[in-house]
């Protein structure tokens, strides 16, 4: 089925969207990308995605090619283009900035005019309180994670070695100590305290990271962002993982062993509840 996509000031049908095979994105893996949930027409915590993207762009030396109000009024045109608003149908929004159309050369040329794409697919359905299994894997990723470069191909590989092993997530132990998920942010809960690996280089700040612990410390649920061995989390009561497509999800097992009773936790009910109730009152979606 066709849909509208974004492409650099049109908007237009997906199979009429075309790039250059010079684009340094398609050669180098050269650009810096965002996933937003769309709920009901409305952009899940755009100004935290977008300042994200920014920061992303800033790192990787491409210009911003927009401010924040002209992606704003870019973005909900284009949502408005393939679901209208209050059609109760939920979006992935991905966009991606590439550093644009250039010979075949590793150094920058400043004069390359940025590729900007966007496209909107339906927010896929899961089932979380199915819960999901994990294996645990070596994080062979580089110094920069806190960068979310479209340069995927250690994720890629990570989550076929999941897969291929019966799961749906891999999460990272670097030097012994939990970094993320390959397409996600981890959580534990151990005596009823929640804790997430603290926010550098080697993770994605993750917009529905931040939201979690957020939405925790306020209901008064102990919440902790402190760095979490890899003997902490084969012990812990309860695991999840989160991302602007999955939200909350938790894993019952890891590397084939249960995690705590093997179904999902009740401090992931609590945590669910709380986010589900958040995203459901609409006056907290800008
Ligand atoms: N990925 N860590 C990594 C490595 C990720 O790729 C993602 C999200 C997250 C979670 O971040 P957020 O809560 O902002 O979605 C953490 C997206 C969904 C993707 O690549 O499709």
């Amino acid at each position: 089925m066709s849909y509208i996509v974004y492409l650099n000031g049109q908007y237009l049908p997906i199979e009429d969207a075309k790039i250059s095979v010079l684009d340094r994105g398609f050669t180098f893996g050269d650009g810096v990308y965002e996933v937003i949930p769309v709920y009901k027409g409305h952009i899940f915590r755009m100004r935290e995605h977008l300042e994200r993207l920014n920061n992303s762009l800033d790192e990787v030396y491409i210009d911003r090619p927009y401010t924040l109000e002209q992606w704003q009024e870019i973005l909900c045109k284009l949502v408005e283009k393939n679901s209208g608003k209050n059609t109760g149908n939920d979006l992935s929004l991905y966009m991606q900035v590439t550093r644009g159309i250039s010979e075949r050369d590793h150094a920058i040329d400043i004069a390359t005019k940025q590729t900007v794409f966007a496209m909107c697919r339906p927010l896929p359905e899961y089932d979380r309180s199915a819960g999901i299994s994990a294996i645990i894997e070596e994080d062979i990723r580089w110094k920069y994670c806190h960068i979310k470069a479209i340069t995927l191909l250690p994720s890629v590989m990570l989550r076929h070695k999941a897969r291929d092993a019966g799961a749906t997530e891999a999460i990272l132990v670097k030097d012994g100590y939990i970094t993320e998920g390959a397409a996600s942010n981890v959580f534990i809960v151990k005596n009823g305290i929640v804790k997430t690996p603290p926010k550098d280089g080697s993770l994605l700040p993750g917009i529905t990271r931040d939201l979690v612990v957020e939405l925790l410390t306020e209901s008064g649920i102990p919440c902790e962002e402190v760095a979490i061995k890899e003997t902490e989390l084969k012990q812990a009561d309860e695991i999840w993982i989160t991302s602007s497509t999955w939200e909350i999800v938790p894993v019952i097992s890891l590397d084939n062993n249960p995690v705590g009773t093997g179904r999902p936790g009740e401090v992931w009910q609590q945590a669910s509840e709380i986010y589900q109730a958040f995203k459901t009152d609409m006056t907290n979606v800008v």
